[in-house]
Formats: C-alpha cells, sequence, structure tokens
C-alpha cells in the first residue's frame, strides 16, 4: 500500500511512519498540501493521504474534488489536538491519527483502507487447479478476467499474476471501477489535461499511465458504464490512450487484468456491457470457487487468519479448536474468505483461555451478535433501536476493557462511528468505560 505524507517531519510522525513501514506500506513524503496535489497529479498515486491536522486540509479536500482524484484522506497530529481532530474530519478526512501513534490504531488505519499484498493460503484441490493455471498464464501478455462470487479472493489472485508475470519488478496499479464515482472514473483511468474541465487547474497523470511498463487491475470492470466501455476498448486495441482534453494519442505498455463478480455473458445479453470488450479483456479466464466448494481451504484460513490477527491485535497466538472448526463449516459462507476473515478476527477477540472455542465463535445475525444477549437479557420487543444500540455498545466496551479498536471491530462499525457514539453517551449521562491503557486510545474517545 502507498501511503503519502504530508507536513513536517517530526519525531512522532517518524515513529508512525517506521510503524506503517514495518506493516508493509511504502511511504512518500512531502511538505505541504500543493506538493501532495503535485504528486498525485503526476501520476506517483498513493491509497492513502496522510496529512498533518494543521494544515488546511478542506482545501486540500476541495482540490481534489475539484481536479477529480479519488484518494482517502487522513488527518494526524499531537494529542492535544483534539479540537483539531473533529474540524479535519468535518472538513473531509476519513479518521484522525493521533500521535505518539498507537501500533494498533496504525494498523487499524491501514487495514480499513487498503490491502497490502499478502500472501494466498490455499490447500483445496480446486484451489491448486486455479493456482496452476495462473501460473502458466502469468509470463504472457494476454490479458485475464478473474471472475468469482464477492469475498472470493479475486483481488489476491491478480496480484499473484502480477507477481509471477514479467512484469513483476514493475508496477501494479489497481483501479476500482465500482467504488469511484462515475463521472470521476474517466479522469482517474486517463488523466486530463488542465482546462479540460472547471476545476482542472493542472495536467493529471491517470492511472493507465501510471501503470505503463507494468500491470493494471480493473477491479469491478463490469461497473464501468457504456461510454467508458468503449473508450476502454480503443485503449486496449490501439494501445494508447486520451487523456481528457488531450489533443493527441499516448502510447501505454501494460498488462491488462480485470475482475467481475457478474455473469459477464449475461451482463453481454443484457446489453450492459459490450461483447468487443469482453472479447479483449477474456483472453483468459480465471475463476474463483465460491468457499463452500473449497472445503479443505477452511482450516488453513482459519488457522492463517487467527495468527493474522492475534499478532496485529498484540495478543497471545491461540490455535482453532476442531470444535470451533466444527461449527465454521456448517456455515455456509455467503461473503466467502472474507467474511471467514471476519469472523476469525472477531474469534481471535473474544477467545480467552488456550484456544479459540466454539463459543468464540459470533455468526453474523446469531443468537450470540443478537442486541438480547449483548444488552443484559432484556426482552427486544418494547426497546428502541438505539436503547439497544447503546446496551449493545455499552456490554461490547466492557467486554474489550475499554479498548475503542478492538470493540469497532466487534461491533462492525468505524473507529470515528463508535467514538461520536460514545461521545453522544457521554453527553447524556450514559457511564462509557473508560479507554484501556493506550493514552492515544483517550484522544479518540475525546475527539
Ligand atoms: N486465499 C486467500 N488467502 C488469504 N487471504 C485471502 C484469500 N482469499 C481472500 N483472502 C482475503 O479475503 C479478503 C477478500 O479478498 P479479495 O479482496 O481479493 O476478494 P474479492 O474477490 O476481490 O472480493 P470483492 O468481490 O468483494 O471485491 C481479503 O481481505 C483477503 O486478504
Ligand atoms: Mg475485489
Amino acid at each position: 500500500m502507498r501511503v503519502l505524507i504530508v507536513g513536517t517531519h517530526s519525531q512522532e510522525i517518524a515513529t508512525a511512519i517506521a510503524l506503517a513501514v514495518e506493516r508493509g506500506a511504502a511511504l512518500r513524503h512531502v511538505p505541504g498540501p500543493e506538493a501532495a496535489l503535485e504528486e498525485l497529479r503526476a501520476g506517483r498515486g498513493a491509497e492513502l493521504v496522510l496529512i498533518d491536522v494543521a494544515s488546511d486540509i478542506a482545501r486540500l479536500i476541495r482540490s481534489l474534488a475539484a481536479e477529480r482524484i479519488c484518494v482517502p484522506v487522513v488527518a494526524y497530529g499531537v494529542r492535544t489536538d483534539a479540537r483539531a481532530a473533529v474540524a479535519a474530519v468535518r472538513a473531509g478526512a476519513r479518521e484522525f491519527l493521533p500521535l505518539p501513534p498507537d501500533p494498533e490504531l496504525i494498523a487499524a488505519i491501514l487495514a480499513s483502507v487498503g490491502d497490502d499484498r499478502r500472501a494466498l493460503v490455499f490447500e483445496d484441490p480446486a484451489m491448486h487447479e486455479v493456482l496452476a493455471m495462473a501460473r502458466q498464464i502469468a509470463p504472457s501478455e494476454a490479458s485475464v478476467m478473474i471472475t468469482g462470487e464477492s469475498g472470493t479472493g479475486k483481488e489476491m489472485l491478480a496480484r499473484y499474476v502480477h507477481r509471477h508475470s514479467r512484469r513483476a519488478e514493475r508496477g501494479f496499479v489497481s483501479v476500482n471501477c465500482a467504488a469511484i464515482p462515475e463521472n470521476l472514473l474517466e479522469s482517474e483511468l486517463f488523466g486530463h489535461e488542465k482546462g479540460a474541465f472547471t476545476g482542472a487547474t493542472a495536467r493529471r497523470i491517470g492511472k493507465f499511465e501510471e501503470a505503463s511498463g507494468g500491470t493494471l487491475l480493473l477491479d469491478e470492470v463490469s461497473e464501468m458504464d457504456p461510454r467508458l466501455q468503449a473508450k476502454l476498448l480503443r485503449a486496449l486495441q490501439e494501445r494508447e490512450i486520451d487523456r481528457v482534453g488531450g489533443q493527441r494519442p499516448i502510447k501505454v505498455d501494460l498488462r491488462l487484468l480485470a475482475t467481475s463478480n457478474r455473469e459477464l455473458e449475461a451482463e453481454v445479453a443484457a446489453g450492459r456491457f459490450r461483447e468487443d470488450l469482453l472479447f479483449r479483456l477474456n483472453v483468459v479466464n480465471l475463476h474463483l470457487p465460491p468457499l463452500r466448494e473449497r472445503p479443505a481451504d477452511l482450516r488453513p484460513l482459519c488457522e492463517h487468519f487467527a495468527a493474522k490477527y492475534a499478532q496485529a491485535n498484540g495478543l497471545p497466538p491461540r490455535p482453532v479448536s476442531e470444535a470451533a472448526l466444527a461449527r465454521l463449516r456448517q456455515q455456509p459462507w455467503k461473503g466467502n474468505v472474507r467474511e471467514l476473515e471476519n469472523c476469525v478476527h472477531r474469534a481471535v477477540l473474544m477467545a480467552s483461555g488456550d484456544a479459540i472455542g466454539p463459543e468464540a465463535i459470533l455468526l453474523q445475525g446469531s443468537a450470540a451478535t443478537r442486541p438480547r444477549a449483548a444488552a443484559g437479557g432484556a426482552p427486544l420487543v418494547g426497546r428502541t433501536v438505539a436503547d439497544v444500540e447503546r446496551a449493545l455498545i455499552i456490554d461490547t466496551l466492557q467486554h474489550t476493557l475499554g479498548n475503542r479498536t478492538h470493540a469497532a471491530t466487534i461491533l462492525g462499525i468505524s473507529i470515528r462511528t463508535l467514538r461520536n457514539k460514545l461521545r453522544q453517551y457521554g453527553d447524556e449521562g450514559v457511564a462509557v468505560p473508560p479507554p484501556g491503557a493506550g493514552g492515544a486510545e483517550a484522544v479518540i474517545a475525546r475527539a
């Protein structure tokens, strides 16, 4: 994951950088918002911008919006900056990272924004087959369409193909076509010239040019609108692109990978996806089976996630018990590996004793995760949603000994949402469990 740090150097930010690098982030540092904009325009993209809370964050966010540059911004500052933190979030920052940094919080923020290139875990014969094919076609220049249900690991497989390709030493650039608003996607892909639209104050290099020499992943390509599909087809056929408002085409040299969780033939039949584009993208198709069709993967994936989240949260490593595994085997896993990963993450936080037992496995929608159990066993009918929610949040926080990060993960909400709720409860006079030992967390609670 590439992170752009904006602000003057300090000891605190240096420590934060070291922690982020330890967790696999690649960092660049610029002194101020103007330099940050220049970096982003120049095609040296980032998955996250970390900016000093003392900077003019509102202005940077306005410029990014006006110039159609889509990147999440997180503010950082020293712990006395509670008021500035609120202002930063109001200005459009996603989160506030208090310094000196809490390693756990940095991990949570990095995880909430992006994904690094972690190892693919698999044992099932069905996966061996897919991976063998991936390795076989990786060295070619052929476009690859990766399909599979949501959460099956399509993006991970795309990175795997890149790592085994002849372009492995060059860049891997990914664009999520579903996450970027339609009107911004063209600039994101092809870039634009100064004056191309109101707000285009400078030339901006798009992802096609940024990825040139390496690999470009068009994630969820089926979500692209037909007009842009036509431009994409041209780029693939001619190996050149037009910046928005540009005068002449620009040559690009890249390997294209794409993913989709839709049935693309059906999308073509329905007139939503161009058939000629599908032929171009689908030179090779790698299909990831859903988790329920690769039972032998369940155990190694659980063990992998259990170890990973124990380490990330500074908890002792605990083996997954046979009883817990038996419980997990009964699940349909509609959200596939992602759902399993979240479930094991929660189990790691809930577990006590020598092993992760079945009682730590909270399945979405099961009795254990319903507010009834958390809210002191009181019947639900007759209570307001706000009342039950408050009881659930407070109970969870008690369980995590006041640890906000853990509680937010268990509850499935962002740290910011949790923080806002707690502030509201505090204002209403509700006794909120105090934060754990981490000083940084105290700021989150106050901010
Ligand atoms: N084989 C695997 N080994 C380890 N982790 C995996 C594996 N497959 C998926 N994951 C994890 O599951 C999550 C989902 O993976 P990924 O984003 O690649 O799936 P996806 O198919 O692109 O999902 P979506 O359709 O929702 O975009 C990630 O957090 C990833 O770390
Ligand atoms: Mg994906």
